[in-house]
């Protein structure tokens, strides 16, 4: 099947990539030259674990990028995989998707059926919104000459490929027969898992953690598809604003909300899953996706409370690592605090939105400095927040000198093996917030830290 992937970013690099993989012929388009010159080039356009091994080894082959739409033409299936940012009014900006429609309609052959696949983050409707553009663009008949299908992406940054190649479950939005045929024909090989060791073997160069259960393949409309993919993380951030809530409340009653998690977790209703503490969910999906589905519960006057109480609750999570500071070191004007982790979770070089941005300039207007390390992140996150004054440092140790606080936003597994005698020695006060819960609590303190977490006992 010729797959064509419209869109070169996280969504649309990973899509179009993994197809390529499955032996499909697959062209990315971008309108970036440098990224699809970058794909070309054997390079990944994004940091993705294992991304850019898979695109040396299918480049050329089964893989390629333009930034041409013309390939339009030939595609059995076009993926659309664009950006949805947030909107100044909090909903979901469809402008890439609505100019990729209108280049798809430019472009499709009118001598044959295609099918077009949205995996962009849409709103519910937004399946007939393509629909109707690519129709009055070409001309065509939608559901005779081509059709718009939902196929939401619930990829997670840092662990995408993991989340491609073994989903828990593959949804897929179809109002028409034949695109519900096409589709099955395009997952087979991730339902069935046939040839994956071949496939393994060829494409993944680091271990995977390969669940046993075959992923579920789950049929419904096109709007309920929608829905799914912003029910899902509407539900994933208020189970974690849930447990923030109850790692709070555990500092009052002198509880771990480690072993409240590991409890809750063993209950199968619950699962383990996101119930890991943290200063608040960030990144390029949940606040975005929170967000547009407040609003449209609130547009169709059915108000998601539970969903605005969690975005409250996140807010409020970003505020309480600051209280708990000044809790510790008093007034923080003059303090300098040392940063560990510019990125909204670890294996990513993405820091749009991140909880840093949001703890940051908190900091700064209490008369803190800010000195901070990041292994992939502090190039975006200087792009994103050019204002922000802060001391880049060039090793992670460097973050404790003569700081009266390490403050650890994200588990980058590499603080694990810092050199934390030297920066105990250089810390003017020895003072370490693990707002991940993550880091070796003991023998810190054996090293001389006075070692916080978040909702656990500090001695
Ligand atoms: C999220 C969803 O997990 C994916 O299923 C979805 O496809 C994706 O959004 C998307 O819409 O594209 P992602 O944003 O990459 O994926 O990251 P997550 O792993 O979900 O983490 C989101 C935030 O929650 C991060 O800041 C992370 O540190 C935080 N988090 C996660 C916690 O604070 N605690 C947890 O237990 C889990």
């Amino acid at each position: 099947m010729y797959v064509v992937c419209v869109g070169g970013g996280y969504v649309g690099s990973v899509t179009g990539v993994s197809f390529a993989a499955l032996g499909n012929k697959t062209t990315v388009i971008d309108i970036s030259r440098e990224k699809v010159d970058l794909i070309n080039g054997g390079k990944s356009p994004i940091y993705e674990p294992g991304l850019e091994y898979i695109i040396q080894q299918t480049i050329g082959k089964s893989l390629f990028a333009t930034t041409e739409y013309h390939c339009i033409a030939e595609a059995g299936v076009i993926f659309i995989g664009v950006e949805t940012p947030t909107a100044p009014d909090g909903s979901a900006d469809l402008k890439c998707v609505k100019n990729a429609a209108t280049s798809i309609g430019e472009n499709i052959n009118k001598n044959k059926f295609t099918l077009i696949v949205n995996k962009s983050t849409v709103p519910t409707g937004t399946g007939e919104v393509v629909s109707s553009i690519i129709s009055e663009v070409s001309g065509l008949i939608p559901e005779k000459d081509f059709s718009v299908v939902s196929n939401p992406e619930f990829l997670r940054e840092g662990s995408a490929l993991q989340d491609v190649f073994f989903p828990d479950r593959i949804v897929v939005g179809a109002n028409n027969q034949i695109a519900k045929e096409i589709m099955r024909e395009l997952y087979k090989p991730l339902v069935t898992r046939e040839n994956y060791h071949k496939l393994c073997e060829r494409y993944f160069n680091f271990e995977w953690e390969t669940p046993e259960k075959l992923p579920i393949y789950f049929e419904t409309d096109v709007r309920t598809a929608e829905l799914i993919k912003y029910a899902s993380n509407g539900f994933l951030a208020v189970k974690i604003s849930f447990i923030n809530e109850v790692a709070k409340l555990c500092e009052k009653l002198g509880t771990n909300v480690l072993d409240v998690a590991k409890g809750m977790g063993l209950d199968s209703r619950i699962g383990d899953k996101f119930l890991e503490v943290s200063s608040g969910w960030q990144g390029s999906c949940f606040p975005k996706d929170t967000s547009e589905l407040y609003l449209l519960s609130k547009n169709y006057e059915c108000e998601l409370s539970i969903v605005k109480a969690a975005i409250d609750a996140n807010f409020a999570m970003h505020r309480y690592v600051v209280e708990k500071i000044i809790r510790f070191l008093g007034c923080l004007n003059g303090k300098t605090i040392g940063i560990l982790g510019l990125t909204f979770k670890p294996n990513t070089d993405d820091a749009r939105k991140t909880q840093a941005e949001f703890i940051i300039p908190h900091l700064l207007s209490l008369g803190a400095s800010i000195k901070a390390f990041d292994p992939q992140g502090m190039e975006t996150f200087k792009k994103f927040n050019p204002t922000l004054d802060i001391k880049y440092c060039e090793k992670a140790e460097d973050v404790a000198q003569r700081a009266d606080c390490v403050l650890l936003l994200t588990h980058w597994q590499e603080f694990m093996n810092l050199n934390w005698q030297e920066m105990v020695n250089t810390l003017k006060t020895p003072y370490v917030l693990d707002t991940r819960n993550f880091l070796n609590r003991e023998k810190l303190q054996e090293l001389g830290f006075c070692y916080q977490g978040l909702g656990v006992k500090s001695k």
